[in-house]
């Protein structure tokens, strides 16, 4: 388990992305302009070589790391991005479109300290394709969710939920980019929220 930050040092935050990575952009942004007191991005790690999130965190000034995932046992790429984030002292780690399942041994080693963003209200529309999940189910309001991450599908206990409205005439891009308007605010504030000491799990710190 890593260590809680003392109260002089800044909380180290690391970013696993595999995607184009605008959330993580929205929390650099917001680490950056001081809106996550105390705290820094410390690595953003992609387990996709050509990420198109890797180019704007270096353009942030952010250190990147690819942990190439492809032909590879799931521990075995879990250990390598692991070794990569205790190296870092890291002390929390925001998944932002990170398409891999965590190993066991990975949610073991930070039990309490993995965020996810999640384009729906949850419990709803778990998994994949969220925004097309609730226009399947005529839904008249769906959002976004910032949840712990645990062994199961996208059902850790949640941080902090924002509603966003579901149109008639919405197909899953346009409802997509309207929740994704509100994953960049919702994000940042779940962040301090945690980094402030909201409880976790009761179990996390054991
Ligand atoms: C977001 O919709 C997020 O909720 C989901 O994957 C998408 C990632 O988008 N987990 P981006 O890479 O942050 O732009």
């Amino acid at each position: 388990m890593p260590q809680e930050p003392g109260p002089t040092e800044r909380a180290q935050i690391a970013i696993l992305i595999s995607g184009r990575g605008s959330n993580m952009v929205a929390l650099a942004e917001a680490a950056r302009d001081g809106q996550i007191p105390n705290a820094e991005i410390a690595i953003v790690i992609s387990d996709e070589a050509n990420a198109g999130g890797l180019v704007k965190a270096e353009e942030f000034g952010l250190e990147t790391l690819i942990v190439e995932r492809r032909g590879r046992p799931r521990v075995e790429h879990d250990r390598e991005v692991i070794a990569a984030l205790q190296a870092r002292h890291i002390d929390l780690i925001c998944l932002a479109g990170y398409m891999r399942v965590l190993s066991r041994v990975f949610i073991d080693a930070y039990r309490g300290r993995i965020l996810n963003i999640h384009p729906s209200l949850l419990p709803l529309f778990p998994g994949l394709d969220a925004q097309q999940q609730a226009l399947d189910h005529a839904a008249t309001s769906s959002g976004c969710t910032v949840h712990f991450v645990d062994e199961t599908l996208d059902g850790g206990p949640i941080i902090s939920q924002r509603a966003v409205p579901v149109h008639k005439d919405d197909t899953a891009e346009s409802l997509s980019a309207r929740i994704l308007i509100e994953e960049h605010k919702l994000y940042p504030e779940a962040v301090v929220m945690v980094l402030g000491g909201i409880d976790p799990l009761p179990t996390a710190r054991v």
